[in-house]
């Protein structure tokens, strides 16, 4: 629309029927189209080999947890189990995604090191008890334990809004070692990893198709508008 509001007032000053500025326009419209498609095939090429990677073998939770409907497509957590009365709940990232670099330089060591947000809910309770967790193969690390309104509990929480709790390496030995064992009774321990790591898996391969796709069809679009 601007475009030809300004085509036909530049055609008025000039006084000319001479259509340079359609000319122009075209000329310009060409290279970017020579860009897109090279881009748009490139997409495709790459969506196409993403596609047909085989996925990795389907590992179950432990059998204490089930699976929250819904979170492979959304960023609240992925497991949820009951305790008694309690509601257990976890979130999974990479620590690579949080701290960039924060996995080391070695691409393994990244690979395998996850970063657990543990929620621990009571129904009379306002608040709920958050533990966050460093989650390797064969071991489980907590990072800081810390109190926050139950409102707060949903989804990864990078930014706290409250206390964050103490540094947990200043704790006492001995409390350090009945917070994870009170972890431990909840199921939270390194078992928990070879499933994590394969929905991480599955849910980036599904992210890094969707941004193919997303990708592609922005930089599609004027063109199909124009056919339309
Ligand atoms: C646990 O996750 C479920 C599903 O996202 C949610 O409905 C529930 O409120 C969560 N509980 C807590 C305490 O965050
Ligand atoms: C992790 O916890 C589950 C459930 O409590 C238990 O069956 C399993 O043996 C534990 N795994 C390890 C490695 O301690």
């Amino acid at each position: 629309m601007l475009k030809k509001v300004t085509a036909v007032a530049a055609v008025a000053l000039r006084g000319s029927h001479r259509p340079s500025l359609m000319a122009t326009c075209r000329h310009s419209t060409t290279v970017s189209t020579a860009v897109n498609s090279l881009l748009l095939r490139s997409l495709k090429e790459h969506y196409l080999e993403i596609s047909r990677m085989t996925p990795p073998p389907k590992v179950s939770p432990p059998s204490s947890f089930s699976i929250i409907k819904g979170a492979l497509d959304g960023n609240g957590p992925v497991l949820t189990r009951s305790y008694g009365n309690e509601e257990i709940n976890v979130s999974v990232m990479r620590l690579a995604n949080i701290v960039p670099g924060g996995g080391g330089d070695d691409g393994d060591d990244e690979i395998n090191q996850l970063f657990l947000h543990v929620t621990v809910s009571k129904p009379e309770q306002r608040e709920s008890l958050h533990f966050l967790c460093g989650l390797y193969p064969d071991a489980l690390g907590i990072h800081s334990v810390s109190m926050r309104p139950k409102a707060e509990s949903s989804g990864f929480l990078v930014v706290p809004s409250g206390y964050n709790g103490p540094v947990f390496e200043d704790l006492d030995e001995k409390m350090r070692d009945v917070l994870h064992n009170y972890i431990e009774e909840r199921g939270i321990n390194q078992s928990l990893f070879s499933f994590l790591q394969a929905w991480l898996y599955v849910k980036e391969h599904r992210n890094l198709m969707r941004w193919f796709r997303s990708v592609g069809s922005f930089i599609n679009e004027p063109k199909n508008a124009k056919e339309d």
